[in-house]
């Protein structure tokens, strides 16, 4: 008993209670262990996107993975809920997050919370020339998409303006290789920041409308590497886009859909594109050339029920019956979840945010920095508002609502204030300000009668004119038939110039119109593009003085468009299915510079209410300078009276090129805002890439050792300074 009691002693109830909860706790881990052993590797937001992608896959049957490849209905694709994969929501891009259409048609859903943020037009985007405002943008573009529950948004476009008729150029960021690929890396990157995943379209050569779904588009291999594809390599090397669109067009014979060299080889070779290639809606032609080309994502496929598209049954049958292989849809599914796992599809994004205060800021923002001051006569432009008495704002598209127009760019726009607007909240407090249509689509002589006459009474008159999204305009599907201002608009404002000398002219559009027969009587001209929701705002404030105009072109603007070089060698819009680009290199300014043709408004051209010097050229290189690389520094002072931004740009020529090259190339440009009386040293750093040419011969891109010419200046015809530079070795990029 004795024993018994010691042993009884020896039991501490402290201790024993110690052992209880370490036992329980032992036991509870357990729990905890065993539970993480069983959560999939896929659904931990820690593991590597690989990782998860390998065991997500590992974890798909066949019938899945064959639903991630293709729609399930105009804008989706299918969920896999007993995995917790959502369904996923594309949308249309690039200007806000369209309206949701369909499920299985066009037509506008109906629903009362589509509603979008309406931004500038891309060109406009790119004729700020400031590539901040490119990521504040993307950024407005992932925040909507986010709130209205979209993974993927289409867009941006990329296609480059080869000629001024082509119906989608307002989509676009204008006709320069370098300007566009800098624009649309912080475009995407912005939109990306969301976990959105951008799209990079249309690729490649989809550069007109007419025949866009059969045309056989060929061009040496040159001007594809140097003038069609960079943005697009830029997009996936730079900014890591995450998806990229197939365009209608065929390239060198089969369709881009199906286009082993575009796709396999270039894209995903060469590039090493790790994400998914979608086909544009309706832009997929057969089961086999979408399967072994690298189509990775079948949208809109008309005529067909969903699991009859090219990449549903007649896929899963091409796997049965040894067509295909399995490890051929294993990468397709893999480049479908690394997109699914980039936008957090599965485990939830957040909330985004719909049209703030910010958001129309950055609108507004953009709006004031994209427009171009083309002409200012003595100083007629800034108005000064405490001394107008009377404006007359004369044109349908002071009224006009565009957000609604151009096809899959279209917007359901919370609001947008027209020009008519913008003035009227600006001065209609002080000046008598009366409207008259002008012209219309279709009108009768007696609006443009009354727009005369209003003129005459007027202190002074804008006109607010230009194109529209109506087909044969700015609008997907079809191209414009000519260069030259619609409805009558040319003799429209030769009557009312005659009326009132002190007319300033507005026009919207995705680019160039002719105004030689009105150009010399007219004091200011304005570029607006499509200015988005806070269009008339900023145009008021450009008006009337309150913001300085800084936007300078994305694109040349020709006197004819016999002169632009498309359309000078009869290479537009094709012949017998094909369009052969027989001009090649020489794009845009680099066709007007080397042909010494005079255009109306070169590229990089634009006015500011102030004026800007130019000094102190210094080239430095690095000491141990093996690649290239070197700083271009030099001065920019603001000599005028009022606060400004100057868009410097700075051109490069090979004085003695081996193979032709332009006269000369955009390779950097930089933004300077400076108060009047400023100076400052700015620099752009070039390095072998902005030297180089693409040889075909050696496929890859070469910087040859010899001399060049650094050429800065305010536009592309406008050098203020240069200097030579010595490039002393030869090398040859891959
Ligand atoms: C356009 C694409 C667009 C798609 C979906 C096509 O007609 O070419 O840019 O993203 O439609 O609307």
């Amino acid at each position: 008993m004795g024993k018994t009691m010691k042993r009884k002693s020896l039991i501490n109830p402290r201790f024993a209670l110690l052992m209880l909860v370490i036992a329980a706790m032992a036991s509870n881990m357990a729990v905890v262990h065993h539970a993480q052993e069983q959560r999939p590797l896929y659904l931990d937001p820690s593991q590597p996107i690989e990782a998860r992608v390998e065991d997500l896959l590992s974890r798909l049957t066949l019938d899945e993975k064959i639903s991630l490849v293709h729609a399930d209905s105009k804008f989706t694709t299918a969920a896999i809920s007993r995995l917790g994969i959502p369904r996923r929501w594309l949308s249309d891009g690039p200007h806000g997050v369209r309206e949701d259409v369909g499920p299985d048609n066009w037509l506008p859903a109906g629903r009362s919370d589509d509603f979008s943020s309406y931004m500038p037009a891309l060109v406009g985007l790119a004729a700020t020339w400031n590539q901040d405002l490119g990521r504040a943008y993307g950024e407005v573009v992932g925040q909507e998409a986010r709130q209205r529950g979209k993974q993927i948004m289409l867009g941006p476009g990329m296609n480059i303006m080869r000629t001024p008729l082509n119906g989608r150029n307002f989509e676009y960021p204008g006709e320069d290789p370098f300007l566009s690929s800098r624009m649309v890396v912080n475009y995407i990157k912005g939109v990306q920041s969301q976990h959105v995943a951008s799209c990079a379209k249309h690729f490649a050569a989809n550069d007109q409308e007419w025949q866009r779904g059969t045309i056989n588009v060929e061009m040496d291999e040159r001007a594809l590497r140097e003038i069609y594809l960079p943005p697009f390599k830029a997009a996936v090397k730079e900014a890591q886009v995450q998806t990229v669109m197939t365009a209608y067009n065929r390239f060198r014979g089969p369709y881009c859909s199906e286009n082993d060299y575009l796709v396999n080889k270039i894209l995903k070779g060469e590039w090493g594109f790790k994400g998914l290639v979608m086909s544009d809606w309706n832009g997929t032609h057969s089961t086999r050339g979408a399967v072994l080309n690298g189509l990775d994502l079948e949208m809109g496929t008309e005529g067909k029920p969903y699991d009859e598209f090219y990449l549903a049954r007649p896929f899963r049958e091409g796997l049965s019956n040894g067509e295909f292989s399995l490890s051929v849809l294993d990468d397709k599914v893999r480049r479908n979840l690394r997109e699914i796992f980039f936008t957090h599809s599965i485990e939830g994004r957040g909330p985004g945010s719909l049209n703030t205060k910010e958001h129309q800021a950055t609108a507004r923002r953009i709006a004031e920095e994209s427009m171009v001051l083309l002409k200012n006569d003595a100083g007629a432009l800034p108005l000064d508002a405490d001394k107008i008495k009377s404006i007359a704002v004369i044109g349908e598209n002071a009224v006009r609502l565009q957000a609604y127009g151009g096809g899959s760019a279209r917007i359901k726009a919370f609001y947008e204030v027209t020009p008519l607007e913008g003035i009227l909240r600006k001065v209609g407090d002080r000046a008598n300000v009366s409207f008259s249509m002008g012209y219309r689509e279709k009108a009768g002589n007696d609006l443009a009668e009354r727009a005369v006459q209003a003129a005459k009474q007027a202190d002074v008159v804008i006109y607010v004119g230009g194109l529209n999204h109506s087909p044969y305009f700015d609008a997907e599907g079809s191209d414009r038939k000519d260069m030259k201002l619609p409805y009558g608009q040319d003799d429209l404002l030769r009557r009312i110039v005659d009326a009132n000398p002190r007319t300033i002219v507005v026009l919207f559009g995705g680019g160039p119109v002719e105004m030689g027969s009105w150009l010399a009587q007219v004091p200011a001209v304005l570029q607006a593009w499509y200015p988005g929701m806070e269009g008339g705002n900023a145009l008021a404030a450009i008006l009337f003085g309150d913001v300085n105009p800084s936007g300078k072109l994305s694109c040349t603007f020709p006197k004819r468009l016999e002169d632009s070089p498309a359309h000078a060698l009869g290479a537009y819009p094709g012949r017998d299915g094909t369009v052969r680009y027989d001009e090649g290199l020489l794009v845009g300014y680099r066709w007007f510079d080397t042909k010494k043709i005079d255009p109306l408004f070169p590229f990089g051209f634009g006015l500011s209410y102030t004026n800007f010097e130019y000094s102190d050229l210094r080239i430095v290189r690095p000491r141990d300078d093996q690649d290239g690389t070197v700083t271009v520094e030099f001065d920019v002072k603001n000599a005028g009276m009022r606060d400004g931004a100057e868009v410097a740009q700075l051109y490069v020529q090979d004085l003695k090129p081996r193979l032709v090259r332009p006269l000369k190339e955009l390779k950097g440009f930089t933004k300077v805002f400076l108060k009047p009386g400023e100076r400052r040293s700015v620099s752009i750093p070039l390095d072998r890439s902005s030297f180089a040419f693409y040889d075909p011969e050696k496929q890859g891109w070469v910087a040859e050792k010899g001399d060049f010419k650094i050429l800065v200046g305010s536009s592309s015809r406008d050098i203020r300074l240069q200097d030579n530079f010595q490039l002393t070795r030869t090398t040859l990029e891959k």
